[in-house]
């Protein structure tokens, strides 16, 4: 999610509003009205103004893919009473770097003499300037999820010797390579899809004095098994999501086992299990209520879909508290995947959860276990030690009244997107 740039580092809003002054959408950031955006625009704009807004600026932000001053946008608009209110909502999308500025991009721009001659001197300068507007704050993030690092980094310094060939598939700002190049392998290949991260950690690796790692720019997919020589004989993968597999790190994992790896590499993670449990809640949610809001502000009567809204499960990424909603079953372990061996990564299963006590039966919870090697196992269980990941929660559209003994029977399939379903309820 794109945070909020501290305000004093911002352009005065005078100097923006400046006709002349050219804007565009952030290239590495786009709008979709759609969860995790949503709650970015909710940062910006207070509640009440949400739904107006979001159309409004849906209708400036269509023209301003390409550079366009302020002038041309607010000129063409046809009630000159909306031009201030123009402006302060690209104000605010800047603020929050989903729109930048022209000025901001050019060489040199913001970065201080110091840092700049240090880019210069790694020969990746320009990336590196383009990339002050670039996404970095996931990486932050997950720089800051202890938990995360050292299980992977007690892993990689079990497994890693001086014969050790190393994959860091995927790897961002290039820490679990790092990780590994310092627990003495003999070469590591970094690989990552976006070329400006990689500039990122190919930068922090020279800084950090790192050597022996190899920056290789792509997807690990489209990349030929004869760029790597000597073949890897570890793979170190952290492309674990919130929704658990969206990432696709099964597809990953054996594409590159059967493809590019050394034949039996030990692979970081090696297994995943996935766990869901039921749990209590007596709320309703109103997910159809938003859809009748579009009927308001469109005036048409959109009332069929919020009916098929409302009866379908929610499913978010949220943080599941125990204290509040308490579980209705133990976890259970509802698929485990065992990528040494595992041959397609769709699959499905059905499975019971057992309730253990009377109550309301509100949602459902996942969560994985990945196991980095036989004794380091990391997880996003809610009773495990905090991470950077969520859960995954469902919500039933209504909850059901369930008795101890009772058995919630459900399904999971995964065909590239994970998906849950309740099939019934056998009651004791
Ligand atoms: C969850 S982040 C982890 C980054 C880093 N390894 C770490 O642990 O901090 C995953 C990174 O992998 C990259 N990525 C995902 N799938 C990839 C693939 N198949 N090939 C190359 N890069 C990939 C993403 O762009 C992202 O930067």
């Amino acid at each position: 999610m794109v945070e909020k740039t501290p305000k004093s580092d911002l352009m005065p809003k005078s100097t923006f509003a400046r006709r002349h002054t050219r804007v565009k959408i952030n290239p590495e950031t786009y709008i979709r009205f759609d969860g995790t955006k949503e709650l970015l625009l909710s940062n910006v704009y207070s509640d009440g103004q949400a739904l107006q807004i979001q159309s409004d600026i849906m209708l400036i932000l269509w023209d301003i893919t390409e550079w366009k001053a302020i002038g041309e946008i607010t000129d063409t608009w046809p009630d000159p009473s909306d031009h201030p209110k123009i402006i302060d909502h690209l104000y605010n999308l800047y603020s929050i770097q989903v729109v930048v500025v022209e000025s901001e991009m050019a060489e040199g721009g913001t970065t201080d003499a110091k840092s700049s001659t240090a880019m210069e001197q790694g020969g990746i300068a320009s990336n590196l300037h383009k990339g002050l507007h670039f996404n970095t704050d996931n990486h932050v993030t997950m720089l800051g999820d202890h938990v995360r690092l050292s299980s992977y980094r007690r892993a990689i310094e079990r497994s890693v010797g001086p014969e050790s060939v190393v994959m860091d598939l995927g790897c961002g700002t290039g820490v679990l390579g790092f990780f590994a190049a310092k627990a003495g392998a003999k070469k590591v290949y970094a690989i990552e899809k976006r070329q400006d991260i990689l500039a990122l950690a190919s930068e922090i690796g020279r800084r950090s004095h790192v050597e022996n790692v190899d920056f290789i720019f792509g997807a690990s997919s489209q990349l030929e098994p004869d760029r790597f020589d000597p073949k890897p004989n570890i793979l170190v993968a952290e492309i674990l999501g919130n929704q658990i597999l969206e990432e696709h790190v099964l597809e990953f994992t054996m594409d590159a086992r059967d493809r590019l790896l050394a034949p039996n590499a030990t692979l970081i993670p090696y297994k995943l299990g996935i766990d869901v449990f039921a749990f209590e809640s007596k709320r309703v949610p109103q997910r159809g209520a938003r859809v009748h809001a579009y009927s308001e502000l469109y005036n048409l009567d959109f009332s069929p879909l919020a009916d098929i809204v409302d009866a379908k499960h929610m499913r978010h990424t949220m943080r599941y508290n125990p204290q509040m909603d308490a579980p209705l079953s133990e976890p259970t372990t509802i698929k485990e995947l065992d990528l040494r061996t595992l041959d397609n990564p769709i699959f499905s299963a059905e499975y019971d959860l057992t309730v253990t006590q009377d109550g309301h039966f509100g949602g459902y919870c996942a969560y994985f276990n990945a196991w980095l090697d036989e004794d380091t196992i990391l997880t996003n269980s809610p009773w495990a030690p905090e991470t950077h990941w969520t859960q995954l929660v469902h919500m039933l559209p209504k909850p059901i009244l369930v008795n101890e003994g009772d058995v919630i029977q459900m399904d999971v399939v995964y065909d590239g997107i994970l998906r849950f379903q309740l099939k019934g309820i056998k009651r004791n």
